[in-house]
Parts: C-alpha cells; sequence; structure tokens
C-alpha cells in the first residue's frame, strides 16, 4: 500500500458517525453532546479514535449540526467536520464522511458517536487484527446477554456472511447474541465500492452501513470479526436509561484504574470520578465525594465523605470534609470544613484551616491562618498565622462595586466583626470582638468600634415585673446579699 508501513500504527482515516437523531433521548440537546464521565459522548469517541493517531479525523454532523460544530470547535480542534444533510442512515453517513477525503487509500476506521466505553486499545487491537488476516473488512462484535435493538451477526461457519438489523431480523436470526458494535475498519476501496452498491430497501427505508460486508463478501473480498471479550464496551447510549448505565459502568472503570494505581476508595457505589480527575498515591475517597472536571489530588490527601470539587487543586496530606468546591487551591496540610463552601478564586495555604458554615470566594488565605466558624470571606487576603473570629463578614459589596480588604500576618480578628472594604488590617493588629471596621488599622493597634457597654441595676425587676427572669433575678439577688452578710461577718 503506498506511504503505509508496516510497523506505523497509522490509519489512513476514523470516520465517527454523529449525524443520528438521537429522537430516543427526548432531548433539546443532540444526543452525542451529553455527557458521562464530565466528557460529551462525542469527545469520548475522538479519544479512543485519538489513539489510533490516524491521518485524518472526520467527525460527521447532521441533526443540530451547529451545536455539535460549535463543541468539536472547543474540545477537538483537530478534527474534520463533515455534513451529512439528512439522516439517511449509517451508509449515506459514511459517504458524508467520505466526502471530505477525496481519493483515499488505505485503512478507514468507522465508529459511532454514541459508544463511549470504546477504549483506543481495542481499536489498535482491531486496526491489529485486520492487518494480519489481510481483511478487507474487519468488523468488532461481541457476544451479549440481551441483543434487542443491536445488529446481528449472521456467520457461515466460522465466517462472516452478513449483518442484519432487528427491524429486518427473522426469528432464527433474533436469537443469534454476537452483535455488530458498530465498530469496523474497512479497506477504503472495498468502503467505497460498497456505499456506491447501497440500496434502502428495508425496513427503515435507511442506507445500511452494514449491508457493505454482504456487498464485499459478494465481490471476493475477505471479511473478519474480532469477538470482544469485555462486552461492556460495546454498549451503545440510545436513551437516558442506557446513558445512566454507560455513565456508571465508566465510573466503575475509572474507579479501578485509581484503585490499582493506589487509592483508596472506601465505597465505589457512592463516589464518582470524572475523566479528567489526577489522582496520586494514598489519597483516600470517602463515601459520597464527587471528584470533577480537573480536579487533582496530591498524596495523602483525604477527600470526603460527602464532598464535590470542581476543578480543584488538593496539596499533599491535606483533608477536605463535607465541602463544595470549585476552583479553589487547598494547601498542602490544610483541613476544610465540615460544611465549607469553597468558591471561584480561593487558594488556602499550607496548614490552614477552613471550618463550619464558612464560605470563602476570590480569598487568599495564608500559610497556617485559620478561618474555623462561620464566616463569608470574600475579596479577602489573610496573611499567613492570621486568626478570623466565628461570624466575622467581609463585607464586600457596597450595592455597586465589589473591593478587597487584608488582614496581615498574625493578626487577629474578633468574633462578629464586619469588615467594609476595602479595609487595610496591618500585620499584628487586633480587631476586638463585635466591631464594625471602617478604616483602616495600624502595626500593633487594637481597633474598637462599638458601643460602650452600660449595666442598668433593677431594670429587670422595674420592666419584667412576673416574668421567670425577674423571678431568677429576685433570687439571685437575694443569694448574692445573703453571701455578702457572711462575708462581712
Ligand atoms: C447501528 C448498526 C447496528 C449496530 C449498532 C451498534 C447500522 C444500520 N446498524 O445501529 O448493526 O448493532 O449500530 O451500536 O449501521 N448516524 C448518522 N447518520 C444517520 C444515522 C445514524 O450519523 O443517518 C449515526 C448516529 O448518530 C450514531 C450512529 O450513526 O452515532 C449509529 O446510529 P444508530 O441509529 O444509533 O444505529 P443503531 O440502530 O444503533
Ligand atoms: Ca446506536
Amino acid at each position: 500500500m503506498a506511504g503505509q508501513d508496516v510497523n506505523d500504527n497509522r490509519v489512513a482515516a476514523v470516520v465517527i458517525m454523529a449525524a443520528g437523531a438521537g429522537t430516543r433521548m427526548r432531548s433539546a440537546i443532540p444526543k452525542v453532546l451529553h455527557r458521562i464521565a464530565g466528557k460529551s459522548l462525542v469527545a469520548l469517541a475522538i479519544d479512543s479514535a485519538d489513539a489510533l493517531a490516524p491521518d485524518r479525523l472526520v467527525v460527521v454532523v447532521g441533526h443540530q449540526r451547529e451545536q455539535v460544530s460549535a463543541h468539536l470547535g472547543e474540545v477537538a480542534p483537530h478534527v474534520m467536520i463533515a455534513v451529512q444533510e439528512r439522516p439517511l442512515g449509517t451508509g449515506d453517513a459514511v459517504r458524508s464522511g467520505l466526502a471530505v477525503l477525496p481519493g483515499i487509500t488505505g485503512e478507514v476506521v468507522v465508529t459511532s458517536g454514541d459508544v463511549p466505553l470504546l477504549t483506543g486499545e481495542t481499536l489498535l487491537d482491531l486496526v491489529a487484527a485486520h492487518r494480519d488476516a489481510a481483511n478487507a473488512v474487519t468488523l468488532l462484535t461481541a457476544v451479549v446477554p440481551d441483543p434487542t435493538g443491536y445488529g446481528r451477526i449472521v456467520r457461515e461457519g466460522d465466517e462472516v456472511a452478513r449483518i442484519v438489523e432487528q427491524a429486518d431480523a427473522t426469528d432464527a436470526e433474533l436469537d443469534l447474541t454476537e452483535i455488530n458494535a458498530g465498530i469496523y475498519v474497512f479497506d477504503a476501496a472495498t468502503l467505497t465500492e460498497g456505499l456506491a452498491s447501497l440500496q434502502a430497501g428495508n425496513a427503515k427505508g435507511e442506507l445500511y452501513l452494514t449491508d457493505v460486508v454482504a456487498h464485499a463478501r459478494a465481490a471476493g473480498r475477505r471479511v473478519g470479526a474480532r469477538i470482544l471479550a469485555d462486552h461492556l464496551q460495546t454498549e451503545g447510549v440510545n436513551d437516558r436509561a442506557q446513558l445512566a448505565e454507560r455513565g456508571a459502568e465508566l465510573n466503575r472503570r475509572i474507579l479501578a484504574r485509581w484503585m490499582a494505581d493506589g487509592v483508596t476508595v472506601v465505597d465505589p457505589a457512592t463516589t464518582w470520578v470524572e475523566a479528567g480527575v489526577d489522582l496520586a498515591e494514598d489519597v483516600t475517597l470517602k463515601p459520597g465525594t464527587s471528584l470533577e472536571g480537573a480536579t487533582s489530588v496530591s498524596r495523602g490527601a483525604t477527600i470526603g465523605p460527602d464532598t464535590t470539587l470542581i476543578d480543584c487543586e488538593v496539596g499533599e496530606n491535606a483533608r477536605v470534609l463535607r465541602t463544595h468546591a470549585e476552583l479553589a487551591v487547598i494547601g498542602p496540610d490544610t483541613t476544610v470544613g465540615p460544611f465549607s463552601y469553597l468558591r471561584p478564586g480561593t487558594e488556602l495555604g499550607s496548614r490552614a484551616h477552613v471550618g463550619a458554615f464558612v464560605e470563602t470566594k476570590k480569598a487568599i488565605i495564608g500559610e497556617g491562618a485559620k478561618v474555623p466558624h462561620l464566616t463569608y470571606c470574600g475579596d479577602a487576603e489573610v496573611g499567613a498565622g492570621a486568626n478570623i473570629g466565628a461570624g466575622t463578614i467581609f463585607a464586600n459589596y457596597d450595592g455597586v462595586t465589589k473591593s478587597t480588604s487584608t488582614v496581615g500576618v498574625n493578626s487577629f480578628v474578633g468574633s462578629d466583626s464586619v469588615l467594609v472594604a476595602p479595609v487595610h488590617i496591618a500585620d499584628g493588629a487586633y480587631v476586638a470582638a463585635g466591631s464594625t471596621i471602617t478604616g483602616d488599622v495600624g502595626p500593633g493597634e487594637l481597633a474598637v468600634s462599638r458601643g460602650q457597654q452600660r449595666n442598668i441595676p433593677g431594670w429587670v425587676a422595674r420592666k419584667r415585673a412576673g416574668t421567670k427572669t425577674a423571678a431568677s433575678a429576685e433570687a439571685a439577688l437575694a443569694a448574692k446579699e445573703a453571701s455578702q452578710k457572711e462575708d462581712s461577718q
């Protein structure tokens, strides 16, 4: 074959069919844009195709093509987009794909945008089998417990004779359990000839790609099939129930890989880790944990229970429990939670602590600093070793603009204080509890901003006579008087 090096895994092209209407999803979103493990179905199909490093990678779009094309532009700018004008069937979809590959020779791999568990390794094996047997067509098949809905493989002896679709099958053919995964390697010339011969004389009135198999056989070409033992990889997504099943299976596979790499997953059934997440050895994931986006967790950290991290970075030996965090950096040996809410722009230094009912946003918290209880910390910089008392509010918004406040190194903000931004509290300063701070505080100063305390004797007896409080006051005063008498004797 021209330009084809036998030691090279490159195929001439991969064509991913993604133009179907996906009616059974009952969705305003195109089927291939539905997500599992944080990635669209079509992005997962592209990931496995990329393992082949094909010279050309084509995605065939049709139904809601603007949305699908826009998504491809974002997640896979290296793919070529081909348009199938009308959904006339999988044979027509591949024709549309080949239209952007004029004069193609060599091997063309065809896959579907709705078979998300298929791995790149399986595709590499399929291409190797195709080459070893010198086939013109090699199909990926699987023997499944319930073949309903799939095309069945009709064999003559060991050889594949044809594929019959569910809607066109006889009762005897419906009992066949070897199914067509919809994943193929074709010799380009065999494919082009086969596609030219297709006719829509079937139950669905479509041009079936699967009919290329019988055509190749009739033309005397070699057709082979590789049976994939791991049949779950071949399962498609046609409705929401299958979307959930494939999603759960992909999650189980992702968790199995991380466990093999030294991550403890206490309860795989309630732990969700998306495809883009990175975990180090000796990370522990407790029940109810969901790690999403580009989250990374370093060695020895413990996450959960009941924690969701989206695009977060967690340092070594950190502990994050019952927390919701997005676009936050959590330093090494830092503890977060329970019941903390870290919003985008949060950066916690090492050995810091953010505790219960604390919300942070665009907050840089220094090494060893503590924000332990009931605090809103937005647009803030807190120096190393500082302590933010319970109930402190960084009032960052005046109704028009947001401003930043700072608290210096080893400073102490007393409980229930309001820091009205922008204010700057220097290193080594104190704010007295209950203060409303509207001006800067210098190094070594104590800022107090609250009413002087005044006690009014006899107020309860006068204004709340007859209440249980008044009774207690009377008793306490009597006891006090008695003990004073005793002391003076
Ligand atoms: C197809 C196969 C079937 C196989 C199954 C595996 C055919 C005729 N049947 O059936 O043998 O067991 O896949 O999952 O090929 N598409 C287009 N344009 C179209 C029609 C479909 O791009 O006009 C795309 C769809 O978006 C989808 C893929 O092709 O990604 C498969 O189409 P689908 O309608 O799901 O085919 P199945 O009925 O599942
Ligand atoms: Ca399908």
